[in-house]
């Protein structure tokens, strides 16, 4: 890789991996769609560039002279189809043809576990994709346009459908910082996780070793909902875990969701999201991390929560001027 771009830089995920394509010494070329956000990235040796993925003129410019596209930028909520077309699929697609057009050799893919539907055993090579959720449908569309794009202008591609990714800065640890997390449904189902450092190491990676494929990710740990939270609770006990039956968060979603939608701004508040979380999605361990030879840095919630936890709320650290325990 020489000259990469990455897309979605300014979100939860895509900080990330720029952070750790600036560690690797390259300086990634950024698309910031809204200015301000740029500031988040002020620390980091990266070049920003205004765009956005409905303007075609703005990722010409932003694709000028990359060979490596890592594309995390999208409407990323579980919303309707009508709402997460517009990125997730036509976004993709512009991208894709102009990154093509540009020369660019490899293609990196944030895709969805949620191409997906319900499974009973871990997710592998031979599991059948069947979104139940509109965002899934929408990743699976991106992918196959993507597939076309790619295997007609010869550009490498790498689809990595990424399953619940968390960290200090996911939507989830804002709910845990304001010490109240509400889960809709009985929490019994399984779904892929991974700290949101393994999946920047997990991308950049990607790109730096030229891996071509579509596979799901994770951590190589299996575990359900309940016993995330539990670990959660473990090592934070001050969050109030509120859980209400599936039926009562559609229900509450269906009211909330037309007035929600109304506005720009995504939602979380949707029925897509409820049944999204109540999905039985385990992923097989080792897919895509054996292909590399790396393993996870945080291979369970076990040790990956107590990291988030100890960089955002400094939970166990105490100053040794603080600290009055005798030995
Ligand atoms: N988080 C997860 O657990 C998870 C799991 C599976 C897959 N993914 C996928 O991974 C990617 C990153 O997820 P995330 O959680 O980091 O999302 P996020 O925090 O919501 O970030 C989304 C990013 O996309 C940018 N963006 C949105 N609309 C755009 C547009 N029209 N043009 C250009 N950029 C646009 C946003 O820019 P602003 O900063 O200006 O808003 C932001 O940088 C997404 O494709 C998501 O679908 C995430």
């Amino acid at each position: 890789m020489r000259r990469v771009l990455v897309t979605g830089g300014t979100g939860f995920i895509g900080t990330e991996l720029v952070r750790e394509l600036s560690g690797m010494g390259l300086q990634p070329r950024v698309l910031v769609r809204r200015p301000h956000r740029a500031a988040l990235l002020s620390n980091l040796d990266v070049e920003p560039v205004q765009g956005d993925l409905a303007s075609p003129a703005s990722l010409e410019r932003a694709l000028d002279g990359v060979d490596t596209v890592f594309h995390l930028g999208a409407r990323a909520s579980f919303e309707s189809y009508r709402r997460l077309a517009p990125t997730v699929v036509d976004g993709t697609t512009t991208l894709a043809r102009h990154a093509a057009a540009a020369g660019v050799r490899r293609f990196v893919f944030s895709s969805s576990l949620f191409v997906y539907g319900d499974q009973e055993t871990p997710i592998d090579g031979a599991t059948p994709t069947g979104p139940a959720i509109d965002y899934g449908v929408a990743k699976l569309e991106a992918e196959s346009a993507l597939n076309d794009i790619a295997s007609e202008a010869q550009m490498d591609l790498a689809v990595v459908r990424l399953p619940h990714v968390y960290g200090p800065h996911s939507i989830l640890f804002h709910q845990v910082r304001r010490g109240l997390a509400l889960f809709p449904g009985a929490m019994t189902n399984e779904c892929g996780q991974l700290h949101v450092a393994d999946a920047a190491r997990l991308l950049a990676a990607i790109g730096e070793q030229g891996w071509i494929g579509r596979s799901a990710v994770a951590d190589g740990d299996r575990i359900s909902w309940r016993e995330f939270f539990e670990t959660l609770r473990t090592f934070y006990p001050h969050l109030r875990l509120v859980t209400i039956p599936r039926w009562l968060g559609v229900a509450g979603a269906a009211a909330l969701e037309p007035v929600l939608s109304s506005r720009a701004r995504p939602t979380l508040y949707t029925k897509d999201t409820v049944r999204g979380f109540n999905l039985n999605v385990p992923v097989a361990p080792g897919l895509v991390w054996r292909d590399l030879d790396l393993e996870p840095r945080y291979p369970s919630v076990g040790t990956g929560i107590p990291a988030v936890l100890d960089g955002y709320l400094q939970y166990r650290w105490r100053h040794p001027m603080m600290d009055l325990r005798s030995a």
